[in-house]
């Protein structure tokens, strides 16, 4: 799932790179808009991703796996920050009404909680308070999972657990106040790992640093401590 501001601009170029960074993943890949993206030009390069709706808002549920995914779109087109309407909230609400019993994954773009990073908190979300108002009414949604803000940051919200993923490519730097700039830092992409263990083991949340190796520095054998015996190709432990 990637959780919007897939493109910077929203053209159709761009979204036909997107398309072909994504081609070789294996795994099912779920979009959803963020600020930065459009949705008519979204649909048409991904047309074939039927998970889509033809019009309106890019809401569904996808229902295939054991953890239901609730995916809302904040968009507003030509503004940084987000929205949840009515509308959408109602759509929200009838879909967490159908499945009360399945844990669920609410997905959204900005997040609906202040970060603390007051420039960025300015882009945020316009209906944060309903949106709570209805997750208190559902208690099955085991997360919300959000982007925007380039940086890991949960916070309890609405009786569940609300959190934003830190960025596939640059990070924000974790400037508060008295610090008042917006900076984009160059710390390693990452992604989040939303690990469903079943009803007694729960949703566990690992946060995932992109990169080609992950020497071990020693590995434990059962016993005690030992020199890996499978180091990665072309890592040579001194
Ligand atoms: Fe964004």
């Amino acid at each position: 799932m990637i959780t919007g501001d897939l493109v910077d601009r929203g053209e159709i170029g761009e979204y036909e790179r997107l398309r072909e960074l994504l081609a070789p993943l294996q795994m099912p890949v779920f979009l959803l808009p963020g600020n930065h993206d459009d949705r008519a030009n979204l649909r048409r390069v991904f047309a074939d991703h039927a998970y889509l709706p033809r019009d309106g808002f890019l809401q569904y549920t996808v229902d295939d796996w054991p953890v239901r995914l609730v995916v809302l779109d904040t968009h507003i087109p030509g503004a940084p920050g987000g929205r949840l309407c009515a509308e959408r909230l109602a759509w929200l609400e009838a879909r967490l009404a159908e499945e009360p019993q399945r844990p669920t994954v609410v997905a959204m773009h900005h997040p609906p909680f202040s970060s603390g990073l007051p420039l960025m908190d300015a882009l945020g979300l316009e209906g944060g308070d309903e949106l709570a108002a209805v997750l208190r009414r559902h208690s099955q949604v085991e997360r919300v999972v959000c982007g925007h803000l380039h940086r890991p940051i949960v916070r309890r919200f609405a009786g569940t657990v609300a959190c934003t993923c830190p960025s596939t490519t640059h990070q924000l730097a974790l400037d508060l106040p008295p610090a008042n700039r917006l900076a984009i830092v160059m710390e390693p992409p990452a992604c989040m790992l939303h690990l469903w263990l079943g009803s007694a083991g729960g949703l566990v949340t690992h946060v995932s640093l992109i990169a080609d190796e992950y020497p071990a520095l020693v590995v434990h054998d059962g016993q005690g401590w030992v020199r890996d015996p499978q180091p990665p190709p072309g890592f040579h432990p001194s």
